[in-house]
């Protein structure tokens, strides 16, 4: 008794010590490596995922080892295929690695709220199949940054998977490649059971940008072959920025690695991009970002992604009534009150950083004492949110830590939408 009295007692110096929640972290878990399938299976495609293209088309994109057609045939019925697409394909060479064939098809126009069934280079060993995000509300995104490899991975996708959600965000650092080549395979195999079905829409980290000096001067060679993003659709010249609207919510993809300055295209695009949002047809706005421009942790303090950018860009998404920005990067959850210019402000979106997926970094263990007061729940922890718009004022957040390999809500708040608040109308 007395032994576990005092493990008690030293656990509740520990919580008090650390000044966070009471939560036992459980310990890091091994790197995961999914190698390819071709010995097991006689399936050309692997890797297959798909991501949103206007309102109501999809892209969906596959790797084969050698050469397959770029052809998805699709239907409303298991094995009875009405439709069909023909695509691209491209590879990509980095040092001595060369690619798959990368295919990319677009389909659609589809059905909102409807599965459909499709198969990849006219294979019929394996179907697949997708449904499609709803066209009004309520609609449930997840959102997770930092995804990774790792069995802690395994455990997000896994809640994530169970969550019934719609739509993924990511916003950056994906595969945690890192320049060997082989692992962005192996992410790609990893999510393929959620990603080919449902919409995963995704923008960079800086993990994707795997610029080495004099041996490969090209950033982004792997992330922009292997995850193509609907950009020209909402007139952006980059795959690293981009916007798309869904369901009633203009979501905006922001890349805090390329030029962000206000002569850069990115400034310019964003401006135009605002200027064209009909906050009747999308009362929401969710923006996303990498490097967070409110953090509170000890990590990834002083950064210019997060610093620069905020100076630049935040006042257009203020005046622009962005409801909510989520973060990648730091490898924790922290959620800050409305803001602007760093004080509470009504009409100031919502930061919230959600960089726990669980990549083989590890967590990012320490904050900065005292806790400012714009700051309302930080945890490190693994795990994902979840958005449920739920009509055109209200809207739920919810984050899911992995505790012991379980889903556990511990930060839930109900959000009122800014275009529904008239002390913040433009
Ligand atoms: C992921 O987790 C599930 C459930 O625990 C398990 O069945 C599966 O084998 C895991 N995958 C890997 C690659 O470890
Ligand atoms: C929107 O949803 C909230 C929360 O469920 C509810 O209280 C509110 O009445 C709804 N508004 C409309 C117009 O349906
Ligand atoms: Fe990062």
């Amino acid at each position: 008794m007395a032994g576990i009295r005092g493990v008690l007692l030293l656990s509740i110096f520990a919580v008090v010590v650390a000044g966070v929640l009471s939560y036992e972290r459980p310990p890091p878990r091994k790197n995961l490596f999914i190698p390819r399938r071709r010995l097991l299976s006689s399936s050309p495609e692997q890797q297959v995922h798909i991501s949103l293209v206007g309102v109501n088309k999809m892209r969906v994109s596959w790797i084969t080892d050698g050469d397959a057609p770029s052809t998805v045939e699709y239907g409303t019925s298991p094995r009875k295929y009405k439709f069909s697409a023909t695509g691209t394909t491209t590879s990509y060479r980095y040092l001595l690695y060369k690619s798959g064939q990368i295919h990319d098809v677009i389909i659609g126009p589809l059905k909102p709220s409807t599965v459909y069934y499709y198969r990849c280079s006219q294979d019929s060993s394996r179907e697949f199949n997708f449904k499609t995000p709803p066209s009004q509300f309520p609609i449930k995104f997840a959102v997770v940054g930092d995804l990774g490899q790792t069995e802690w991975t395994n455990s997000t996708l896994q809640h994530i998977g169970q969550s019934n959600y719609d739509l993924m965000l990511l916003p950056g650092d994906l595969s945690y490649a890192d320049f060997w080549q082989p692992l962005w395979d192996s992410f790609g195999r990893i999510i393929e059971p959620l990603a080919s079905q449902r919409p995963w829409m995704v923008t960079e980290g800086n993990h994707e940008i795997e610029k080495i000096p004099l041996l490969h001067s090209t950033p982004f060679t792997a992330y922009n072959a292997r995850w193509r993003m609907p950009f020209e659709e909402s007139s952006s010249t980059s795959n690293l920025y981009y916007s798309f609207e869904v369901a009633g919510v203009h979501v905006i993809m922001l890349g805090s690695y390329t030029d962000f300055d206000p002569n850069s295209d990115q400034y310019k695009w964003l401006l135009s991009d605002l200027a064209k949002i009909d906050r009747k047809r999308t009362p929401w706005i969710v923006g996303n970002i990498h490097a967070p421009w409110y953090n509170s942790n000890t990590a990834h303090q002083g950064e210019s992604e997060s610093d620069d950018m905020k100076k630049f860009m935040e006042e257009l998404l203020y005046k622009a009534r962005v409801d909510i920005v989520f973060a990648g990067h730091v490898h924790a959850y922290e959620r800050f009150t409305r803001v602007y210019k760093g004080k509470e402000d009504n009409c100031g979106p919502i930061h919230i950083t959600v960089g726990g997926g669980g990549n083989r970094e590890g967590l990012a263990m320490n904050y900065i004492d005292p806790k400012p007061e714009i700051s309302l729940f930080r945890e490190a922890s693994f795990g994902h949110g979840q958005l449920e718009v739920v009509n055109k004022t209200h809207a739920l957040f919810t984050w899911h830590r992995n505790q012991d390999g379980v889903a556990v809500v511990s930060d839930s708040v109900w959000l009122k939408s800014l275009s529904s608040d008239h002390a913040c109308k433009v």
